[in-house]
């Protein structure tokens, strides 16, 4: 019998990713989503893709007893928690319902594993906790100090988890703090599909590409940077997907908490990112360069040490591979799922 997984938020961007990994390496996922930032879409794709018929329950993480019911029906033996808002700018406007998603939301989903004795949880947290780097590459031992509401509630949400952890109930952790995970399936089928304008540099210069925007804004030109741009750790999200894997392994064979960084260790600027994808789709990505973005800082990428010594995994795919499979998705899907943004 496969074991079954509680994936919270699983019809989003990166939780369809790992349900896909999950199934090809043998679990057996349970999707638990509301579809606030998703679509029913991306599971009818996954069934599609691996002939296999997963659960979905369209429950809300703060509905404690809906989550024991959904733990105690499907037999889960273990929680990966994606579910989640992520938009820092919406964070500022929207603190309340952040903190009550976020935080309260992952509350519920520990207690109501408590009731069922489901042990063993996996944490979807983010580079953002570091907030502005005091040292390069960052390590987990890198102070954390979140600029904005977003990345205290994910802050919030780690220190939940480890004190809960620490305290008589029987539970396990493995905290992966991604860096900018980016690109799609190499199936075309699924992918990022931001509901609205795209907050993150990917997802935008795609939709230029497919031509539903008329030029990429590339905020600030005057960092201390290779080109001025700034520069970010991007990610393959099939590379994260596994490394979800290789945590949930980890986690159910030793019982042990962790805390990893999972990015590449390398940083691309903006102009590098936006020259990648013109080469990779063969099509021109206008840009305007405009004053930097309030928040933003010059430089970011990850140590991925740990994760290579604790986890035996690293990121295997570059930034031609990222642009490459971000575009498939999005030329095969110019309007995403539901074709109606
Ligand atoms: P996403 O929005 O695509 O996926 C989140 C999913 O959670 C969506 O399907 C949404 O419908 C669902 N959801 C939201 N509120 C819910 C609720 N109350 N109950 C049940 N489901 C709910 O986001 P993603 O990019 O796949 O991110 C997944 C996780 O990873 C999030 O926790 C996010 O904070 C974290 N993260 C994302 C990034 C990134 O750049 N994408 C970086 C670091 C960390
Ligand atoms: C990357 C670079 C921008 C858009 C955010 C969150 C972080 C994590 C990942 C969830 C920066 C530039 C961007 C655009 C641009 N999410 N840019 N024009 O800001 O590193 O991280 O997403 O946890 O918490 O803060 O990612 O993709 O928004 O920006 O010039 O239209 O692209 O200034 O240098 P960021 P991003």
């Amino acid at each position: 019998m496969r074991k079954a997984v509680l994936v919270t938020g699983g019809a989003g961007y990166i939780g369809s990713h790992t349900c896909l990994a999950l199934i090809r390496e043998g679990w057996r996922p349970v999707v638990m989503d509301t579809f606030a930032n998703s679509s029913p879409e991306a599971i009818s794709r996954l069934r599609s893709l691996t002939g296999s018929d997963i659960p979905v329950c369209q429950v809300d993480i703060r509905d404690t007893e809906a989550c024991r019911q959904v733990m105690s029906q499907y037999h889960c033996q273990s929680v990966i928690h994606f579910a989640g808002l992520k938009a820092v700018g919406e964070s500022q406007a929207h603190a309340l319902e952040y903190y009550d998603v976020n935080v309260n939301g992952t509350h519920s989903l520990l207690k109501a594993m408590t009731c069922e004795g489901v042990r063993h949880i996996i944490f979807s947290s983010s580079a953002t906790v570091y907030g502005e780097p005091t040292k390069l590459p960052i390590s987990e031992d890198h102070p954390l100090d979140p600029t904005n509401p977003y990345g205290r509630t994910k802050l919030t949400a780690e220190k939940l988890i480890e004190d809960v952890a620490s305290s008589s109930a029987d539970i396990c952790f493995g905290i992966l703090r991604y860096f900018n995970p980016v690109g799609a399936d190499q199936s075309g089928k699924i992918g990022e599909d931001p509901k609205g304008q795209p907050n993150n540099l990917m997802p935008f210069i795609a939709q230029v590409a497919v031509g539903r925007r008329e030029y990429l804004t590339v905020y600030g030109d005057d960092y201390s940077t290779k080109d001025g741009t700034g520069v970010r750790d991007y990610i393959h999200v099939s590379d994260l997907a596994i490394a979800h894997l290789r945590a949930l392994e980890k986690l159910v064979g030793f019982d042990e908490n962790f805390v990893v960084n999972l990015g590449t260790g390398r940083g691309y600027s903006v102009l590098e990112v936006l020259d990648a994808f013109s080469s990779v789709s063969g099509r021109s990505i206008p840009h305007r360069f405009n004053e930097r973005r309030v928040g933003d800082v010059a430089t970011v990428y990850a140590d991925p040490t740990l994760a290579r010594n604790l986890l035996g995994w690293k990121a295997e795919l570059g930034l031609k591979e990222m642009c490459r499979d971000h575009w498939l998705w999005q030329e095969a899907n110019p309007l995403g799922y539901d074709g109606e943004h």
